[in-house]
């Protein structure tokens, strides 16, 4: 997994909830591969996509959780503030992907509604079973997870982003940039309630690998659905995910710890 700075977020951070709302039934109508032409981009970005809604109402219910059992009083005023805009900013995210992934349903993806309704199940099922200070611990691995895609799409790699057709385009670097404004705040949140190093640790191994597998079935999904799923396919599915300028591949660091941006 590639790596950023590990820092908490700064107390004069302001965390901004911004409203959008896109059209993406009739984007799609007038590009069903809004990604450069090209299936198998297009279809990463729209099985990554269909994992925030449930993703992000796990996240939200977690940072609620923890911090009802620390108490709200017990909780810096900085950080009781940055929690609530991380949980405004994580619904409007979750509404927008909602809507993107009715208008795979829409257009002839009707196993994205199934899904999705699996995701829900094992919410519901986690958040009965598994203590919250465990499911913030999955929390914060996922948003380093979602930060460090945030920064790949920023400094790495681009072109994954600026080959989008709009809306998506916008939806993308607008995500991008919330997630990695509000990235520190779960694990601030975390290093309070419990900070064990061990289960943060084990969570990140256990978020990476589930968030890839079930990124790899949709995406597979989505192209057999198109007739698509070929040895050329799969090959771009296998590089865009486990590859070396693929999705979890380790980046250089520079000194301060962030990711080298290539030049030129
Ligand atoms: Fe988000
Ligand atoms: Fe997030």
């Amino acid at each position: 997994m590639l790596g950023i700075s590990r820092v908490r977020t700064p107390a004069n951070l302001k965390i901004l909830v911004r409203k959008v709302r896109f059209d993406y039934l009739g984007a799609m109508g007038r590009q069903r591969y809004w990604h450069d032409n090209d299936p198998v981009k297009t279809h990463f970005f729209n099985a990554l996509q269909a994992l925030f809604p449930e993703g992000e109402r796990f996240f939200m219910d977690a940072a609620r959780d923890v911090r009802d059992e620390v108490g709200r009083d017990n909780l810096a005023p900085e950080l009781r503030e940055q929690i609530q805009q991380f949980i405004r900013q994580e619904a409007m995210h979750g509404r927008e992907h909602d809507s993107w992934t009715q208008a795979l349903v829409a257009l002839g993806y009707p196993a994205m509604q199934a899904f999705d309704a699996g995701l829900k199940r094992d919410n519901k099922w986690a958040r009965r079973n598994i203590a919250a200070t465990t499911r913030l611990a999955m929390t914060a691995a996922s948003e380093h997870f979602t930060a460090s895609m945030a920064h790949l799409f920023i400094y790495h790699r681009p072109d994954l982003v600026e080959q989008a057709a709009e809306p998506f385009r916008q939806l993308l670097v607008y995500h991008a940039l919330e997630e990695v404004e509000h990235k520190a705040v779960c694990f601030d949140l975390y290093q309070q309630a419990d900070g064990s190093y061990w289960k943060r640790t084990a969570t990140m191994a256990f978020v990476t690998v589930d968030l890839l597998l079930r990124l790899h079935n949709r995406m597979r999904y989505l192209l057999q659905q198109d007739g698509l799923w070929n040895a050329e396919n799969r090959r771009a599915t296998r590089q865009l995910l486990w590859g070396k300028q693929g999705v979890s591949a380790s980046r250089k660091l520079d000194a301060s710890g962030r990711v080298k941006v290539p030049v030129g």
